[in-house]
């Protein structure tokens, strides 16, 4: 349950982040596990720096130190962020610089209703829950059966479930639920084929209108999807891709050369340039490599119902910077 509010210590059942020199682990605090022959045994954690008996952490306090066989780390209380880094991988997932950008451009606030299609490993829908609890709702959808069935059960172990439904159900063939239908101030994708999810983000909007988001590696995806959002009456569509670059401040020592002997007239009295002196800075410095490329994100706003219609005969007159109808080549 720790997942769903702030607390001081660690109970029998929470999932916890071990923080272990800059690694990270998501640890479930159970005295028992079963082994190999089904049996159930004490859970002995084996870290780089030796084994943690997990019941150890029962009681003890969020953020505390733990001592290990080989060094030390600290266990800390679960976030969205932490989570996408240390969670079981069942898909690609999507990671936190992409996820604030969906979350800013979704216009999500607590008591929005989302709808997300796929579920996949979870990453996302944690973020999007987190931001629209205590009264909003998340709807999300995967046709893996097996991976929305996890999903369900992680959601319930983490204490989210009253905050998420979680649904194992081809969106693409059958759309989302019926019951959706009007009852959404956002929809976002991640799809192989998002532009065929269009029409039943359409469907799913509320008729006061609401924002899409989808979430593609492609740019042929995203040419689909552009067609497919102008062709149902969206507006303001736009295609961005997130490359966040971290300065790391730090202290470096710099040779620094002295150059007051410039300040003499050579001719009058030459001066000898003194030798570079080490000083210490405080700087911040670029990244060694830079972030690759994870997916394109295209949003948009579908206006409200009384607007659609001519919004729409609007976008079909003009339909490119430059004047063009847009066409995207069914070969690519
Ligand atoms: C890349 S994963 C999503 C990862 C997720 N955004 C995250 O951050 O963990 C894509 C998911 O979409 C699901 N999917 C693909 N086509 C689908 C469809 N037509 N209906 C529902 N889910 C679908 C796949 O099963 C897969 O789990």
């Amino acid at each position: 349950m720790s997942f769903r509010n702030y607390k001081d210590k660690i109970e029998e059942g929470d999932t916890v982040i071990l923080y272990l020199s800059n690694n990270l682990y998501a640890l479930d605090v159970q005295r028992e596990i079963k082994n190999k022959k089904g049996e159930m045994i004490e859970n002995v954690y084996q870290t780089p720096f030796g084994a943690l008996k997990v019941k150890t952490l029962i009681g003890a306090d969020y953020g505390t130190k733990i001592e290990l066989t080989k060094g030390w780390g600290h266990v800390l209380q679960p976030t969205p962020e932490l989570w996408s880094l240390t969670l079981p991988h069942r898909t690609q997932i999507i990671y936190t610089p992409d996820i604030s950008m969906i979350l800013l451009q979704l216009d999500l606030v607590p008591g929005c209703v989302v709808v997300e299609a796929g579920t996949g490993s979870g990453s996302l829908t944690h973020a999007l829950i987190r931001r629209v609890r205590p009264h909003g709702h998340v709807y999300t959808f995967d046709f893996h059966e097996h991976r929305a069935k996890i999903a369900q059960e992680e959601f319930k172990d983490h204490g989210l479930a009253d905050f998420v439904t979680a649904k194992h159900r081809d969106v693409l063939a059958e759309g989302f639920d019926k019951d959706l239908n009007g009852k959404a101030d956002a929809v976002f994708l991640d799809l192989p084929s998002p532009w065929l999810g269009v029409p039943h983000a359409l469907a799913a909007i509320k008729e006061e209108g609401g924002r899409f988001c989808s979430f593609s590696p492609c740019i042929e995806q995203v040419q689909r999807t552009c067609l497919a959002l102008q062709e149902h009456g969206f507006q303001e569509i736009t295609t961005m891709e997130v490359l966040q670059s971290e300065i790391k401040v730090s202290r470096r020592t710099v040779p620094v050369r002295d150059l007051s002997f410039l300040k003499q007239k050579s001719s009058i009295s030459p001066v000898e340039e003194k030798p570079s002196s080490e000083t210490s800075y405080v700087v911040g410095a670029l990244p060694q490599s830079n972030p690759g490329h994870t997916g394109y994100l295209t949003v948009a706003t579908l206006p409200p119902v009384y607007v659609r219609g001519k919004s729409k005969k609007d976008d079909d007159n003009i339909s490119s910077e430059n004047g063009e109808k847009m066409v995207v080549d069914e070969n690519v």
